[in-house]
């Protein structure tokens, strides 16, 4: 297996300012695309996945510009949207699939999205069912799950829908589509996933109810142009937070990181294995908290986490199961049966990627058994294509004892495209 070869380190000392929250980059853009008005975009994250909404916009005849990470967005409201005339490729990006299709729910025109090998092979139907009983017409693979998928929009009808998975993803393309749609339209969770949608609509200035885990908004709702400024990801900080807590010595310092309450599970997690992460500095801009993170080094013991925390980390499961394969004892992820159906099956790969590198890890129906170990011995890993396995997995190399050659790392590119240049000058 061919692949970059991670040292492994001593020591970890630097301040990082990891790139802007993906999330709420595909939203700004998104909202400003929606909006009458400019919108300017700062600390955007020039990833992959928020290029390809950048570029889906462009199609659909909504202009932007970019400048470094800044980005502006000549919205002129969803009324302007044109109908696109090749097929929509979200790339790797299930944010910029699953939104877009909730905003061209209500546009009456015919549009194709399609996207990469593993994009194909996501569910859609979570999406697509509601928004076809809101009366959009979606035609597709398995009924309309899987992608390829080609969507004639139009007249919407307000609905209520009680969703059995918590998802961002399909709460926001739902509630995208209500603003579009006559009377209310309400989505309950299960438990309550990421709400950088409710909180970015309101500071465009639409209305939107949050009650406990259900939201509601009218249809109607106009949006204003506005200037958005984007929090560092605290997706991207998790793999500074773990090589922080295990490298054995220096500090990270992380500035201005998003911690809005629905994701910071992981800072959670972290902190009951026994990590030393201190926030400061917290303050609210644009209606997201950020805070500068620091990080020592600290034993980590295991933990069982599960329920409502799963929504709260989803994304930081594969870097915190390498914090668990170093940390004492054992660690129990339940209840996260997702991860079957994110970039990759990151059940499947987190176990198979670990036990590769020399760790102890079972394979749970919905989760993941994590036999803690005082060394990790390194290996091969490949990141099959999943951003996140990449980073996790050149983690790993750096905190074990051989280091880790990494096959596809540049699939860090969907999320940190300096990911690598930043490991280099952490690295002690
Ligand atoms: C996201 C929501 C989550 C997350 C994804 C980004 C979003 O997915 O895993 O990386 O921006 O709304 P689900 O909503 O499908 O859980």
């Amino acid at each position: 297996m061919r692949g970059v070869f991670i040292k492994p380190v001593s020591g970890v000392e630097g301040e990082i300012r990891v790139p802007g929250d993906k999330s709420i980059s595909h939203r700004a853009a998104l909202l400003g695309g929606m909006a009458h008005g400019d919108t300017h975009i700062s600390n955007f994250l020039l990833g992959q996945d928020c290029l390809s909404t950048l570029r889906c916009l462009k199609q659909l005849g909504v202009p932007s510009e970019r400048e470094g990470t800044e980005v502006w967005i000549h919205g002129k409201g969803m009324e302007a949207w044109t109908e696109p005339t090749d097929v929509l490729d979200a790339g790797n990006s299930g944010t910029t699939s699953r939104l877009m299709l909730g905003v061209l729910a209500g546009s009456p025109f015919t549009v194709t999205m399609t996207g990469d090998a593993s994009l194909r092979s996501r569910p859609m139907r979570r999406v697509t069912d509601p928004l076809k009983l809101m009366g959009a017409q979606i035609m597709g693979r398995l009924g309309g799950n899987l992608f390829p998928l080609t969507m004639s929009g139009g007249q919407l009808q307000g609905q209520t829908f009680r969703t059995t998975v918590a998802s961002a993803q399909v709460k926001s393309a739902i509630i995208l589509a209500g603003l579009r749609a006559s009377g209310v339209t309400t989505v309950e969770e299960p438990a309550l996933s990421r709400d950088h949608t409710e909180r970015m609509l309101r500071g465009f200035g639409v209305e939107v109810l949050s009650e406990k885990t259900a939201v509601s908004v009218h249809g109607g709702g106009l949006l204003t142009g506005q200037d958005v400024s984007v929090p560092g990801d605290i997706s991207s900080a998790a793999f500074f937070l773990v090589l922080g807590s295990l490298a054995g010595s220096g500090e990270i310092i992380l500035p201005n990181v998003g911690v809005n309450p629905t994701r910071t599970g992981i800072l959670d997690a972290l902190i009951t294995m026994g990590a030393d992460i201190e926030l400061i500095d917290v303050l609210e801009i644009c209606g997201e908290p950020r805070a500068t993170l620091r990080v020592r080094p600290a034993k980590l013991r295991g933990i069982e986490i599960g329920g409502d925390m799963i929504p709260r980390l989803i994304d930081e499961i594969p870097i915190l199961a390498v914090a668990a394969c170093l940390a004492e004892g054992e660690t129990v992820i339940r209840d996260a049966a997702e991860l079957r159906v994110k970039e990759s099956d990151r059940i499947s790969t987190v176990v198979e990627g670990l036990n590769a590198l020399g760790a102890k890890v079972e394979e749970l129906p919905d989760g993941l058994r994590i036999h803690g170990q005082p060394s990790l011995r390194g290996g091969q890993a490949s990141s099959l294509g999943d951003h996140r396995l990449a980073m996790a997995w050149a983690i790993a190399g750096m905190l074990s004892k051989e280091g880790v050659s990494v096959e596809d790392m540049a699939a860090a590119d969907v999320s940190y495209p300096d990911f690598m240049a930043v490991i280099k000058k952490v690295a002690q």
